[in-house]
């Protein structure tokens, strides 16, 4: 099969890779010169693990391409995915479409034949609706099928999320496009993948209802963790003893410095804009979006209270800055409002992190980026942990109660056992427990 996929950000570059891998040809096309120029080189625009190996292999044995000619791309496509980004629109939280939108003109120019064009961005209900409008519009007299295919993968664990997926939605209402969807997730059907068939309006939904019940869970725990702390109960056996029950389930029960990233933020107020629109409240959404907002503040001033109240002039240590391992994405990442709030109450703050460094150097100038976690922490009053990294599960806690100014560690991911950090002689912080 001939697949184009317009976006080369995340969603757009790891599956085109995923579906290359198996078999298909894929053309993965992009506005931006330098970053084709860079895919062509071999150059990832972004980290994720096994991406460059897998974006060789496919490119070197000529399944995998790269583009910035939308129009040839698109010509003699079976499937054209949609993988554009749909961030937060500025001032009011409704998904800005108009990257989708405007990749939708452009395909509906180019397009001469009957081709099923999905949508794999997360966009709004009735999104898909709109595309297709644009499409008959530019087109009267070719058929296209317009279809919702919303992505699940996480970030850190993309290639493998992609390709054994827990299920795969396709959203299509006529027969023909289900047929050619059936044959571009052939590959993964013989993997034994759940796939459902729904209507174009409820996949959209679902994939919204989807990242907000996941934020949910997230923020219930992290308010339990909350009321652990003030009633001596540890909130890592509270996840265990009610993850036990099937009907619960023991994922997205970590508790910790609230949810960050490029999906739940955005989506959860993309789905309260839709709620109002359509007159439907959310309220529990609601609640998530402005508890979460609210813990990752608090986040800062709990360091504050660690250092006995006054941060002016200290020196915190931060390890880890993205909003999760094994990526470099700062969008949304606790640490951005952690920062801040030890920023205004005046401490001097030093960083590192395993690969978010370059990006987090932009956003926070302020920062003083180490070059490894023992540089970070050498004179520190206070060591803080934000973000879960392999490299900072097994540190050398007497080492680090050596070298820094003073021995305290606030880890914000409960990655350490209380009483292993205590005997290294740490005065030691954790969440909930
Ligand atoms: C998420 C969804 O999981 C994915 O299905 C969707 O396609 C995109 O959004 P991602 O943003 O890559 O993926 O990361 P995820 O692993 O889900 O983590 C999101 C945030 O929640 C992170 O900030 C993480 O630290 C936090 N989190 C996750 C917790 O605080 N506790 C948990 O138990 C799980």
């Amino acid at each position: 099969m001939k697949i184009a996929m317009i976006g080369s950000g995340y969603v757009g570059l790891v599956s085109g890779a995923c579906f290359s891998d198996f078999g298909h040809n894929v053309v993965c096309v992009d506005k931006d010169e330098t970053k084709i120029a860079g895919l062509l080189a071999g150059k990832m625009p972004i980290y994720e693990p096994g991406l460059d190996a897998l974006v060789e292999r496919n490119a070197s044995e000529e399944r995998l391409s790269f583009s910035t000619d939308l129009p040839a791309s698109v010509a003699d496509a079976d499937a054209v995915f949609i993988a554009v980004g749909t961030p937060s629109r500025r001032g009011d939280g409704h998904a800005d479409l108009s990257f989708v939108y405007a990749a939708a003109r452009e395909i509906a120019e180019s397009v001469t034949k009957p081709m099923v064009i999905v949508n794999k961005s997360t966009v709004p209900v009735g999104t898909g609706d709109e595309v297709e409008r644009i499409l008959a519009e530019a087109n009267p007299n070719v058929q296209n099928w317009v279809v919702s295919n919303p992505e699940f993968l996480r970030e850190g664990a993309a290639i493998d999320d992609f390709k054994r997926p827990d299920r795969i939605v396709i959203g299509a209402e006529e027969e023909e496009a289900k047929r050619i969807m059936r044959e571009v997730y052939r590959p993964l059907f013989l993997n034994e993948a759940p796939i459902l068939f729904t209507g174009r309006r409820t996949a959209e939904l679902i994939k919204y209802a989807a990242n907000a019940f996941l934020a949910t869970k997230i923020t219930f725990i992290n308010e339990i963790a909350d009321l652990c702390e003030k009633v001596g109960a540890d909130v890592q056996e509270v996840s265990r003893g009610i993850g036990l029950d099937n009907r619960i389930g023991p994922k997205f029960l970590h508790a910790g410095p609230g949810y960050g990233g490029s999906c739940f933020p955005k989506d959860t107020l993309a789905l309260l804009k839709t709620s109002e629109d359509n007159d439907s409240p959310m309220r529990i959404v609601e609640s998530v979006v402005k508890v979460n907002d609210n813990r990752k503040r608090a986040m800062g001033r709990k360091v504050i209270d660690a250092l006995g109240g006054e941060a002016r002039g200290r020196k915190v240590a931060l390890l880890g800055l993205t909003f999760k391992p094994n990526t470099d994405d700062m969008r949304d990442a606790p640490s951005l409002a952690i920062v801040q709030a030890l920023l205004d109450a005046g401490a001097n703050i030093t960083a590192f992190d395993p690969e978010g460094m370059d990006i987090a150097a932009e956003l926070m100038p302020e920062v003083t980026m180490a070059g490894s976690s023992y540089e970070a922490v050498t004179d520190a009053d206070a060591v803080v942990i934000v973000t879960e990294w392999d490299a900072f599960r097994a540190l050398d806690l007497k080492h680090i109660a050596q070298i820094a100014a003073q021995p305290l560690l606030v880890d914000l991911r409960n990655i350490y056992n209380p009483e292993e950090a205590r005997a290294a002689g740490l005065t030691y912080h954790s969440v909930g427990r």
